[in-house]
């Protein structure tokens, strides 16, 4: 508790929290799932409907858990725990949901640390499809390798968790998110000027209609969750570190706009590139790793500029997965009054262990389909994105809307006699379009979780 409480003073700031909360959100889900997620679902339907539950479900979601941490001043499971007894669950749905994340989170950490030395070898200097595939099929088909990567991964996000050098690396990422951005402008611009760019524009721009069913759909709405890194008390906790003064309707659209912008310009940097080089669109998690080398060999400086890019994509990864760690960690310290370094450190392991089978099933478990016509790492991805986060959201908005109230929210969201034009029609998502809306797709997503299962 003591722990926590010392680090409550030192967060109180807004733009510690927008630099904790947008290095949270912005990560792997942005630069890496973002562009493959799109070229997997349609392209423009798909982005259509992400824009959509951004505005209706994810937006209102961010400022109601800002709202709720803030109001507590508490972790997520004290949050729930101090307004209602009985809804301490969805604290600890959170904490979960966390392990099982960083489970599949950690093995594309790793990639992209592999990813960093070969560029700095100089290993990835060519256009050529099939030397780029060769490159990562043979990486994460070494077992050895790809659980190494791993594990070094999740030991520098354990270290900065539990060194207490969280706070430093937040200030980095004062220089290291605005380089990011400036980086990924210029490879979209790079991207944007390839022969026959234009074909991937369309793709990701204009929506074929007739692409829209129930599975874009679905991912959609599990994108916007993992992307804005809502439904799992992260948001919550960052937002208990805000200070009263600060204006939480401002903070809350930073973020999602950040969010949003990050993976627009990702999307614009890969997918123009895998039309123009002739690539796969629909490859899946190799898409970027194929893809972007191409990019960068294709360009003036390329080398330099392929190094710097896999350092700041790994900076990026960092602040989300020390958020989720420090979710399931401030449990364990806060709740079950362990300490922070063992408990840290045991759940690091747990991690590990959950996700060694998620990243062997990207190699030579390839075809090892135990939960049906599943692997691991597809499980734990659909399992997080597509039922934890929903649901995790899903009770937010129920939580918000009718517990604490959103009058009660609103008296906390204008603490400071804030103008907030849009209160009524956020009270109306949040009570009646949010829990609804969430629930059909969730109850679908639960239905083909359970079909691929059995199957
Ligand atoms: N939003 C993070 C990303 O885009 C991932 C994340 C999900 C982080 C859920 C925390 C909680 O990379």
């Amino acid at each position: 508790m003591k722990e926590s409480l010392q680090k409550r003073d030192s967060w109180n700031s807004k733009l510690g929290f927008i630099l904790a909360t947008a290095g949270s959100a912005v990560g792997l889900g942005n630069l890496w799932k973002f562009p493959y997620t799109v070229g997997k679902n349609g392209g423009g339907a798909f982005l259509l409907v992400y824009m959509i539950f951004l505005l209706l479900i994810g937006y209102p979601l961010m400022l109601a858990a800002i709202t709720l941490g803030r109001k507590t001043k508490l972790c997520a499971v004290g949050a729930y725990k101090s307004i209602n007894k009985n809804w301490a669950f969805v604290g600890f749905l959170g904490v979960l949901c966390g392990f099982f994340i960083l489970a599949f989170y950690s093995t594309v950490g790793g990639w992209v640390i592999y990813y960093l030395i070969e560029a700095i070898k100089g290993n990835l200097n060519t256009t050529n499809s099939t030397l780029l595939a060769n490159i990562f099929t043979q990486f994460i088909s070494s077992p050895q390798k790809s659980i190494l990567y791993q594990a070094i991964f999740l030991i520098i996000t354990y270290l900065i968790v539990v060194k207490g050098i969280k706070n430093g690396i937040e200030k980095a990422s004062k220089i290291m998110m605005p380089a990011l951005l400036i980086m990924i402008i210029i490879i979209a611009f790079r991207s944007l000027s390839l022969p026959n760019a234009i074909e991937g524009i369309k793709f990701l721009f204009i929506p074929d209609f007739s692409k829209v069913n129930l599975n874009v759909i679905m991912n959609a709405l599990g994108q916007v969750f993992f992307s804005l890194s809502i439904g799992m008390g992260v948001i919550v906790t960052y937002g208990s570190y805000l200070d009263k003064k600060e204006n939480i309707i401002l903070a809350s659209t930073y973020i999602p706009l950040l969010d949003t912008f990050v993976a627009l310009v990702a999307g614009l940097a890969t997918i123009p590139a895998v039309f123009s080089f002739n690539f796969e669109i629909a490859q899946g998690p190799s898409l970027m790793f194929i893809t972007l080398p191409a990019v960068f060999s294709s360009m003036s400086f390329g080398y330099l500029f392929c190094i710097a890019f896999f350092i700041l994509v790994l900076f990026a990864a960092l602040t989300s997965s020390i958020s989720m760690l420090e979710v399931c960690v401030s449990y364990f310290v806060d709740e079950k009054n362990k300490k922070r370094s063992s408990s840290a450190l045991l759940i690091t392991l747990v991690i590990f262990l959950i996700g060694i089978p998620a990243t062997l099933s990207m190699g030579v478990l390839k075809d090892f389909k135990l939960l049906g016509s599943l692997n691991f790492f597809d499980f734990y991805d659909k399992l997080t994105s597509n039922i934890f986060l929903p649901l995790g959201g899903f009770l937010l908005s129920i939580f918000v809307g009718y517990v604490l109230t959103t009058k009660l929210a609103l008296d906390e969201i204008c603490i400071n006699g804030e103008k907030f034009i849009l209160a009524s029609i956020w009270s109306f998502l949040i009570k009646y379009i949010v829990p609804p809306l969430v629930f059909i797709i969730l109850i679908n997503s639960l239905k083909e979780l359970f079909t691929l299962i059995i199957n």
